[in-house]
């Protein structure tokens, strides 16, 4: 029963809990006329501390699709976060107004603070460069639209694997199906936190190589995950600089790679994929994006206990 719950960590639900909001999302894709007013009378709130497009406009667009409404901000500095507001006092204040709740922010474990103070649910939309477990679902749901599955693959992610907290979450969600196989692929500052490593990746005996290069792998994976260098968690430009074109998806890649591969982005991307791939139909990042919205929609159906 996911009806009131709050999603704060990629782990927060069930196997089965999961599959229910798959089910669910399959349903609105197919059907989304049938869902134009299950959430008529309902307010989200959307907080958004950090900048966002696709998170916060596909939650929006989600909730009035669903013929609910929203109230929100993007801009801390409009909200009386700027006067010193704490977390929990606007998240208390929020639910007086709100049904349920979406929050993105800079400081790790912040969404989860204000669950902890929150009558309504509570959605973690990215806390610093932590989790980001709608992010994931949109991943999964994307994933299993292009391979028909979630077992079994061998996934390369690739980029700032170290900051990049949509792979931190992808990691942890697709380390709980069968036979899937983990390639990092990263500079060696920017490798994924050693958290993952250790109390994810073997823990649970799932194997995981580590490399440099990308070309070396192209061939052998079944999905490519690029990332964005996280430019706003580095402490000195100069790194950041030295750092950010470590990995260019190219035609000239893509050619090594099998016809089967996805290629999947949270976006927004800066220079790491080429414009030119975007052509070619093992492309996923667009479609992923637009997954994301109805992956937010099963969401909050799901949370608020509404359905057909
Ligand atoms: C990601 C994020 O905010 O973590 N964007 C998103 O939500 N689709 C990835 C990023 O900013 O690089």
């Amino acid at each position: 029963m996911l009806k009131g719950k709050h999603l704060i960590d990629p782990m927060d639900f069930s196997l089965i809990e999961l599959e229910e909001i798959f089910e669910l999302s399959d349903r609105i894709v197919s059907n989304p006329e049938n869902f134009l007013d299950v959430c008529k009378g309902k307010l989200l709130a959307t907080l958004f501390y950090e900048p966002s497009t696709r998170t916060r406009f596909s939650f929006e667009a989600a909730m009035l699709r669903l013929g609910g409404q929203i109230i929100g901000f993007s801009e801390p500095n409009s909200s009386s976060a700027s006067k010193g507001e704490s977390i929990s006092d606007t998240i208390r204040t929020v639910a007086c107004y709100a049904d349920i709740a979406v929050m993105r922010h800079p400081k790790e474990g912040a969404p989860r603070v204000a669950a902890m103070n929150s009558d309504i649910p509570v959605i973690n939309a990215g806390d610093g460069g932590h989790q980001h477990p709608t992010q994931t679902l949109t991943d999964l749901i994307t994933i299993r639209a292009a391979k028909g599955k979630l077992t079994g693959l061998k996934i390369g992610l690739c980029g700032d694997l170290m900051f990049g907290r949509t792979v931190h979450s992808l990691i942890k969600a697709l380390s709980r199906y069968e036979g899937n196989e983990f390639i990092l692929i990263s500079p060696k500052e920017l490798q994924v936190p050693s958290y993952i490593k250790s109390e994810v990746l073997e823990k649970n005996n799932i194997k995981y190589k580590e490399v440099e290069r990308l070309e070396e792998v192209m061939e052998e994976i079944d999905i490519l995950y690029m990332t964005r260098v996280q430019k706003e968690r580095f402490f000195n430009e100069e790194d950041y600089i030295r750092l950010k074109d470590s990995y260019i998806l190219d035609k000239t890649k893509m050619d090594m790679a099998s016809q089967d591969l996805i290629v999947m982005h949270p976006l927004p991307r800066v220079n790491e994929i080429a414009v030119e791939v975007d052509k070619d139909p093992r492309a996923w990042y667009f479609k992923q994006a637009k997954y994301g919205m109805f992956a937010r929609m099963a969401l909050i159906c799901k949370l608020l206990g509404v359905d057909e």
